[in-house]
């Protein structure tokens, strides 16, 4: 077990089962059980439950009055303040893990020594080593991870990522995306582990290039994690990503520019019409004879909103989740994309830390 997961949830099951690895799928349900019926539970519970191919078999919570709620809601399910009673129902083929960050590594891991695919919410794991063990164990013993990073199924997103790879941008010059609020202050991890993991996912996912870098700067104003931070990450090819992630905000701002040479686009993701427009313009330089003819031509031309679909995302990814468990499919969102984040993570702390040195990947 890593060092760093000393405050880790004491599991009396992370050992070894001594049962056959369940891998292959036994029939066309998968039944799932979840634990954390917090704040984000809920709607993992949701919509699981609303999927055909998906029974939700348990729903655990050490909080009571958060199992009271899921009472009301699903009266029908089994509901339980234990979580090794889910990790190791042998009526239970997956877990979905919707607890705070430091808990993540502890139960996935012992949901996969169980035999159990396994659904775990952003960020992955608190450190890098934790997310390749759980990876390791997933591979050896033939199931799925997906971790929730759920904006990459959304309409907005899966149109942004159809756009850019279709070329319609032109070369990639930079993403820009900032996401700021009041609030919800976390008091276990940082604004970078908590906001940043959608922004930095839904940059892995558009640009096909690996970062080299990450510089990282912010500030710790209230409770001892950094509350605001801006986050600089160097492709290949010039291409630049910046995110703005903060809860000091007064106002929420949920927008990303996307530059490429041929158009830019613009996502602003609290309009409820019209949340991708792209724009037909562009900066065009041209040298003439002389050193000081530089000619600088703009372009300004249509600009468009594609239609964006309005299915809610995580709906969309559960689906995948089952499906990719029903037919032994690789998720988009797999552990490995969900190591790529934490090693993101991980740089932009430390490069925070150290008011912002560059960081290399
Ligand atoms: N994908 C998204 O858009 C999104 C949005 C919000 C939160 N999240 C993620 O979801 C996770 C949970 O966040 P939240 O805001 O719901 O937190 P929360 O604190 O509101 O809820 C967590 C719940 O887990 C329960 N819990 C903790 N440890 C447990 C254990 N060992 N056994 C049983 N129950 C346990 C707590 O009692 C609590 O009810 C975090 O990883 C967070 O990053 C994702």
């Amino acid at each position: 077990m890593s060092s760093n997961s000393s405050r880790g949830v004491q599991t009396s099951v992370a050992i070894e089962s001594s049962e056959p690895t369940v891998g292959t799928h036994r029939s066309d349900t998968v039944r799932v059980g979840v634990i954390g019926y917090g704040y984000w539970g809920p709607n993992i519970v949701r919509n699981f439950h609303a999927l055909d191919s998906c029974q939700v078999a348990a729903v655990c919570d050490k909080s009571t009055s958060a199992l009271a709620r899921a009472r009301k809601v699903y009266p029908g399910v089994h509901l339980t303040t234990d979580f090794t009673e889910i990790l190791t129902s042998p009526d239970i083929d997956a877990v979905a893990v919707v607890t705070p960050v430091w808990t993540h590594y502890d139960l996935a891991k012992s949901a996969l020594l169980n035999g159990k695919h396994v659904f775990v919410e952003k960020p992955f794991t608190s450190t890098r080593e934790q997310a390749e063990e759980l990876i390791e164990i997933a591979d050896r013993k033939n199931l799925k991870i997906m971790v929730d990073h759920t904006f990459l199924f959304s309409g907005a997103v899966r149109k942004i990522k159809e756009v850019v790879d279709a070329g319609t941008l032109g070369p990639l010059y930079y993403f820009d995306s900032t996401r700021v609020n009041l609030g919800l202050f976390q008091h276990d991890v940082s604004v970078i582990w908590d906001l940043a993991p959608h922004d930095l996912s839904i940059m892995d996912h558009i640009i096909a290039e690996r970062p080299e870098a990450v510089v990282a700067t912010g500030a710790k104003h209230l409770n001892g994690v950094a509350d605001m931070a801006f986050i600089t990450v160097y492709f290949p090819g010039n291409i630049i990503a910046h995110v703005n992630v903060n809860w000091l905000s007064p106002v929420k701002v949920r927008t990303t520019l996307i530059g490429g040479k041929d158009k830019m686009l613009v996502w602003n993701d609290l309009e409820a019409d019209e949340k991708i427009k792209i724009y037909d313009k562009g900066v065009q330089m041209t040298t003439g004879a002389g050193i000081y003819d530089l000619l600088v031509s703009y372009r300004s031309g249509d600009v468009w909103a594609p239609k964006v679909q309005q299915t809610e995302a995580l709906k969309v990814e559960l689906d995948h989740f089952v499906d990719c468990i029903t037919h032994g499919k690789t998720p988009t969102n797999d552990g490995v994309a969900g190591l790529r984040i934490v090693r993101l993570l991980e740089a932009a702390e430390q490069s925070l830390t150290e008011r912002g040195s560059i960081v290399t990947l």
